[in-house]
């Protein structure tokens, strides 16, 4: 991969709460290139959304402890002003929610959203907004952009307002668009045509990616590369052929083999991996997959360190192989 635009680095996203502290992440790394679309998979609460709210710092300061640093173009966000973080937030780096109804404005019409947007990051007049805001409605499949820019997001599907999510995502031409789950919710076609499209800007605009999901049907036509994150860490990371191709953390390997099967139609989950992941206040001194893990061994009983399959391919799991 070419120029890296964004530098994570030892990540730690702790809440302190009555109960204890829940460590939501612990120590995660990883670059992301210009161009570049990275997805981050994972099951329900292994912090793959504490993960990248915290980049933009939309989780309030009171309520967690942030450690690392996230460099983007000079400056570690970790450490920017609330004022420099707003102008940043929207603009050079744009995040889409699964939720379309709690990030649009029940009383604004979509298309003044999306031109205030505009507006406000890049300074160009009314008419020239409005205008790219149509062009962006169509691009995102709105039919009768030019008429629908005056409805309300009620007036629209779950579908449509997530489509309206996006084009509001790209409206200021973002460096790098976050996405937490936002085709969840869909249907496959329109699940297919958002692929098709973010595939499309990344061309046309130059935009980098990082794309969360559950979903390991889209990591295959999406992603360039994949972190499989568990319990707030990332245990193993490669580029997507050959994370499907030779997966080595037994969590990975699960995931993999959970897949519904395309030949046989079924929509059930092969084999879904048994149990639970640890608790985040009382996290575990050992490998954090342990109690899950078939291929544990007493060497499990220390957290294993990174391992470099290859240069691209990184592993933590004591018994990982090179091929
Ligand atoms: N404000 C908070 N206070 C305490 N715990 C939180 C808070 N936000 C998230 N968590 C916990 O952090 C963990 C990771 O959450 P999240 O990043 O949302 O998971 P994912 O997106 O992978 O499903 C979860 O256990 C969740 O309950
Ligand atoms: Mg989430």
């Amino acid at each position: 991969m070419g120029d890296t635009l964004l530098e994570v680095e030892d990540l730690h996203v702790h809440f302190p709460t009555p109960d204890g502290v829940v460590k939501a992440v612990n120590g995660i790394s990883y670059s992301l290139a210009k161009q570049e679309i990275l997805a981050i998979v994972g099951e329900s609460g292994s912090g793959k959304s504490v993960g990248v709210l915290s980049l933009l710092r939309l989780i309030p300061d009171r309520d967690c402890h942030l450690r690392g640093s996230v460099h983007f173009e000079g400056s570690d966000l970790l450490q920017l002003s609330d004022v420099e973080m707003r102008e940043l937030r929207g603009n050079r780096i744009a995040m889409v929610f699964q939720d379309p109804m709690t990030s649009l404005n029940p009383v604004l019409r979509i298309g003044d959203q999306i031109q205030e947007s505009i507006i406000e990051h890049q300074g160009i007049s009314e008419k020239v907004a409005k205008n790219r805001a149509i062009e962006l409605l169509e691009l995102v499949g709105i039919p009768e952009a030019e008429k629908r820019y005056r409805h309300y997001p009620h007036q629209f599907s779950g579908g449509m307002r997530q489509r309206i999510m996006i084009a509001a995502g790209l409206a200021c031409e973002p460096s790098i668009l976050i996405a937490d789950e936002p085709t969840t919710a869909l249907d496959v076609t329109i699940q297919a045509q958002i692929i098709d499209l973010v595939k499309k800007l990344r061309r046309e605009i130059g935009m980098s990616v990082i794309w969360i999901t559950h979903d390991l049907g889209i990591v295959a036509g999406l992603a360039d590369r994949v972190a499989v994150m568990y319990a707030g860490k990332i245990v193993e990371f490669a580029p997507v052929d050959e994370l499907f191709k030779n997966p080595q953390h037994p969590y990975s390997k699960g995931l993999l083999n959970s897949l519904p099967r395309l030949d046989t139609r079924s929509e059930e989950p092969l084999e879904a991996i048994e149990g639970f992941p640890p608790n985040l206040i009382d996290y575990p001194t050992t490998c954090p997959f342990l109690e899950r893990c078939s291929s544990r061994t007493e060497q499990c009983q220390t957290p294993p360190a990174q391992q470099a399959l290859t240069p691209s391919h990184q592993v933590w799991c004591h018994h990982a192989v090179k091929v």
